[in-house]
């Protein structure tokens, strides 16, 4: 029996009627990481079997009984979050972005990364740990692989703790970020205040409403600019890397040809033809 299946049915057997609404898929996911993530290589395995299994408890005929009416419901929507995390097109564009942070971290030779609202499954932190020995994924809110999991990836987990501008970053070397959302600003601030640089992919559901004096709305560009004189923001990215624009667009260029919808393995292709450059 695959171990996912033993640490479900476990739970299923162990879970009498009075607590069976204790079940939860995510926990279930989180401890299905712990057991079937030991090194880098199992994690994409583990991904595809766990779609695989979430495909199984949607259809579950075991579930449609009316005892299990509520069950199923939270299971199915716990089901169809997860699987939202896992879908390949969220997660080729986490490890774009992972790459491209990690090209660049090498680049500054820097030896640790922080990277700021890594999201529900930290893709991009896997991809960076790849490259980059020390590597933490930082969000508010708790990830769906077990820190075990990410620790046999090479990823720190740093979660419960909102990223503002009194946020301890000694130690480490570059702050990146995709769709960091609230936590834009604070980078900037935080990262220009300590003399380090950052690389963050923006985006427009973290932008604060503001007017310039003549009334109009204001982007990124303005707004960050106003915290730190020596951005460079375009319309994908904010950054303050000491790297030439011709530098910046070679790296960028290199992993966003590839459209999302032509799936993983190009990207991994992609990825394993760099590797051996
Ligand atoms: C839009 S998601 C992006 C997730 C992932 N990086 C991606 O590219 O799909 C934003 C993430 O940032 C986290 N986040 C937003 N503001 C934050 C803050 N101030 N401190 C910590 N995490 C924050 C959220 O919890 C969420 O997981």
């Amino acid at each position: 029996m695959k171990a996912f299946d033993y640490v479900f049915t476990k739970r299923f057997l162990e879970s009498t009627m009075e607590h069976i609404e204790d079940i939860s898929y995510i926990d279930l996911f989180r401890d299905y990481s712990r057991v079937a993530i030991s090194s880098p290589k199992d994690y994409k395995d583990a991904i595809h079997y766990f779609s695989h299994f979430a495909m199984r408890v949607l259809e579950s005929k075991d579930l449609t009984e009316e005892n299990f009416a509520d069950q199923r419901k939270k299971l199915i929507e716990q089901c169809s979050t997860i699987r939202r995390f896992l879908k390949p097109s969220n997660i080729v564009q986490q490890e774009t972005f992972g790459d491209i942070a990690s090209k660049f971290a090498k680049k500054l030779r820097c030896k640790s990364v922080l990277d700021v609202g890594a999201g529900e499954v930290p893709h991009s932190s896997i991809v960076i740990a790849e490259k980059i020995d020390d590597v933490t994924a930082f969000d508010r809110y708790k990830f769906l692989l077990s820190k075990e999991s990410l620790e046999n990836m090479g990823v720190k987990a740093r979660v419960g703790e909102y990223f503002t501008r009194n946020t301890n970053v000694s130690g480490v070397d570059i702050i990146v970020g995709r769709y960091p959302c609230t936590a834009i600003e604070e980078i900037v601030r935080i990262a220009s205040k300590r003399n380090k640089p950052y690389f963050i992919e923006h985006c427009n559901c973290g932008i604060p409403f503001k007017k310039d004096k003549n009334g109009h709305i204001v982007g990124w560009k303005e707004i960050l600019t106003d915290i730190d004189k020596n951005i460079v923001v375009d319309e994908k990215y904010a950054y303050n890397m000491d790297i030439s624009k011709k530098q910046f667009d070679k790296v960028v260029s290199k992993f966003t040809c590839v459209e999302p919808q032509m799936g993983l393995g190009l990207i991994a292709a992609l990825r394993t033809s760099e590797k051996e450059m």
